[in-house]
């Protein structure tokens, strides 16, 4: 038997479950249960990743040990999954002792080979993405992703001979297109296979660092996360001799977003090949929720909590927005509006009348009987014709992860049925007592729906039983042939009881928290509230403003607004930043000339008036004039205010 192995990212202990997980673990569930229905022998394997700086942080934040805090943390993830009606075949933690023991193995491996070596090292090194940066991959001297200066770090460390196998990947990923898909990603790969990469350091000495898999070889070190979350996709199956290991890891794909490429396109790979593993099946990447535009987090208070939506909207309808919604690959914004919206026209408007009618007619007509079918005029068989060639396709879509096409191909169809019950007007047949042909559309029509039940059982679990059940079938995934479901269009038994009505997707109204609701009436409400209840902000979230002192170089007014200039201010950087600021009413722009200021540098740049602004400057207003923030003594362009 065809075996399929699908994987998710290991998710970080330092944050709860969101949207995002949830995304990447509802797809990985979604193409586990098709290779499931087509009979495939599966394996779904997600879990925590637990070492590294980023989780001792996290940890004493909540003044707990990283052990207990990672076993909290681990196990919310753990529990959430089954809500979400995903069915992983495992869950791993790299603090399983199993895992610990073949990083070690692995590890033990690759150095004998002689791919790993000790040397000293100095570099931009990034706590919050616990890696050195090269001075080219910086921005502005910041980490692009944390936009915070790294701290710069020479010390002795083990490292991976990588590069020694980087021909050797290129000439892979050029040679097996599907190895990395999306297509952008694997042109994505390919540049960066083109730049200088350097060997990999990959481990972190116990002097700063003790939470982390200790390397066989030298104690006086641990392993660097990387190098051992990745192996979990391989310690999960026994690696390497154990027997899940040998069944699922040729049919290995990995799922990832576009923000763990690089580890899982170039770090993991190598390594697979220095240890004499063949590697990975296909490597699937896709895009970021954003929502209103910006990326989720804590501190923008924008964080969606799938828990949240379900309790609000119901499961199926959260599960079908998420993999109708974003083209994998692209990026998709998140609103409680789009996913009322797909709810209310392609559940319950679409789908949901849909059932409803061919059941209620069902019940009319033929006393709630699946009726007999006889040989199908050219109109009716056209119809089936569609319907067998778009199920196939989407069958071929969703295994190849283009689940929004997949679904608008089945949505299409279910369009096509609505038309057809117009079209052949059930009711004009029953009152012309043209009993035979009514048997054959209402024939067509509820093997019809039959048909897209089975097919969404990957998308929505549950409701698609249901409805199964409301069509008098049960739903047996050991006898289900789904690979077979394309040849024929006879799969419901006449004389079987069917439902009197199905209601399976109500419509509903968009929920607004409080706080989400339209400015007006509430708006006095809210100001006086938080007025006597002043929002306070955590130390860690004022670390998140990179605030440091410059030196206006250069003012000039932007054409056509009367209140704003734009600096050249000096932040220590290479180049100086382009500001706009609204100070034109309270200043000349050569008063500003060598001025001292503090700017706001990792504020999100914004075009105001065609002008691009990197920063704010911070000023207070007093009365109707605009005092700036400066320092009593003078600084170095680029000190941090802290
Ligand atoms: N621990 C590493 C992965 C190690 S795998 C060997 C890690 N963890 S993470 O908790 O940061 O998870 C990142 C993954 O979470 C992304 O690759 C993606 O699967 C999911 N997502 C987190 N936020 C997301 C969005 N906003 N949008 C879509 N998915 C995102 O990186």
């Amino acid at each position: 038997m065809d075996s399929f192995f699908v994987s998710t990212p290991i998710y970080y202990v330092n944050a709860r479950p969101h949207l995002g997980h949830a995304y990447t673990t509802i797809v990985a569930d979604s193409v586990n249960r098709l290779h499931r229905l087509r009979q495939k022998d599966t394996f779904f394997l997600t879990g925590t990743d637990e070492h590294g700086d980023k989780i001792v942080e996290a940890a004493e934040k909540n003044g707990l040990a990283p052990k207990d805090y990672a076993d909290k943390i681990s196990s919310l993830f753990k529990e959430a999954w089954p809500w979400l009606e995903v069915e992983n075949s495992a869950f791993i933690r790299t603090t399983d002792p199993e895992h610990v023991q073949c990083v070690q193995r692995f590890l033990n491996t690759v150095y004998e080979k002689g791919d790993i070596y000790f040397g000293e090292y100095g570099g931009h090194y990034c706590f919050g993405c616990e890696r050195f940066y090269t001075d080219k991959e910086l921005r502005g001297g910041l980490c692009p992703d944390h936009l915070e200066k790294p701290r710069y770090l020479q010390e002795k460390n083990y490292f991976f001979r990588m590069t020694d196998y980087l021909p050797a990947l290129k000439e892979h990923i050029q040679n097996n297109p599907d190895f990395i898909q999306p297509e952008r990603y694997r042109n994505e790969v390919l540049g960066m296979l083109g730049d200088e990469l350097t060997d990999l350091c990959i481990s972190r000495p116990k002097s700063r660092l003790t939470w982390g898999i200790e390397l066989p070889f030298d104690s006086d070190y641990v392993t660097y996360v990387w190098f051992d979350a990745l192996i979990n996709y391989i310690s999960a199956l026994g690696w390497p001799d154990g027997e899940a290991f040998r069944k699922y890891w040729p049919g290995a794909h990995h799922l990832v977003a576009k923000d763990i490429l690089k580890p899982h396109a170039v770090f993991w790979p190598t390594m697979l090949m220095s240890a004499g593993v063949d590697l990975y099946k296909g490597l699937r990447v896709h895009g970021y929720w954003t929502v209103q535009e910006a990326k989720m987090s804590k501190s923008l208070g924008n964080v969606v909590q799938p828990m949240d939506m379900v309790e609000k909207y119901g499961l199926a309808p959260f599960r079908y927005f998420l993999l109708r919604e974003m083209q994998f690959g692209l990026d998709a914004s998140f609103s409680e509006e789009a996913l009322v919206n797909r709810l209310n026209s392609d559940l319950a408007n679409d789908l949901g009348n849909l059932s409803n009618r061919i059941l209620a007619m069902t019940n009319k007509y033929f006393q709630g009987l699946v009726p007999e079918k006889s040989e199908l005029s050219p109109e009716d068989q056209e119809v089936v014709d569609a319907g067998l060639t778009a199920l196939d396709e989407y069958v071929r879509l969703f295994g190849d992860f283009q689940f929004s096409r997949g679904l608008g191909v089945l949505w299409a169809f279910i369009g096509r049925l609505n038309k057809y019950v117009d079209a052949s007007a059930p009711w004009v047949l029953y009152k012309e007592g043209r009993t035979e042909r009514l048997q054959n559309v209402m024939y067509v029509l509820l093997e019809g729906l039959r048909k897209i039940a089975l097919h969404l059982w990957p998308v929505m679990p549950s409701s698609s039983r249901e409805l199964l059940g409301q069509l008098g079938t049960d739903f047996d995934l050991h006898r289900v042939e789904l690979d077979q479901e394309g040849g024929h269009w006879t799969g419901l038994t006449p004389g079987v009881r069917v439902a009197e009505k199905s209601n399976l997707f109500p419509r509903r109204e968009l929920v607004l928290k409080q706080d989400q609701k339209p400015r007006g009436s509430e708006k006095k409400q809210r100001e006086s509230e938080t007025s006597s209840r002043e929002e306070l902000v955590s130390f860690e979230d004022f670390k998140k403003l990179n605030m440091v002192t410059g030196r206006v170089l250069q003012a000039d007014k932007v054409q056509g607004a009367d209140k704003l200039l734009k600096l050249e201010v000096d932040i220590g950087e290479k180049e100086p930043r382009s500001i706009v600021a609204g100070l034109a009413r309270q200043f000349d722009p050569g008063d500003l000339h060598g001025r001292e200021v503090v700017v706001l540098a990792n504020l999100a740049p914004r075009k105001i008036r065609g002008v691009t602004s990197h920063g704010m400057v911070l000023a207070v207003s007093h009365g109707q004039d605009m005092v700036l923030l400066t320092t009593t003594e003078g600084t170095e362009p680029g000190s941090r205010v802290s």
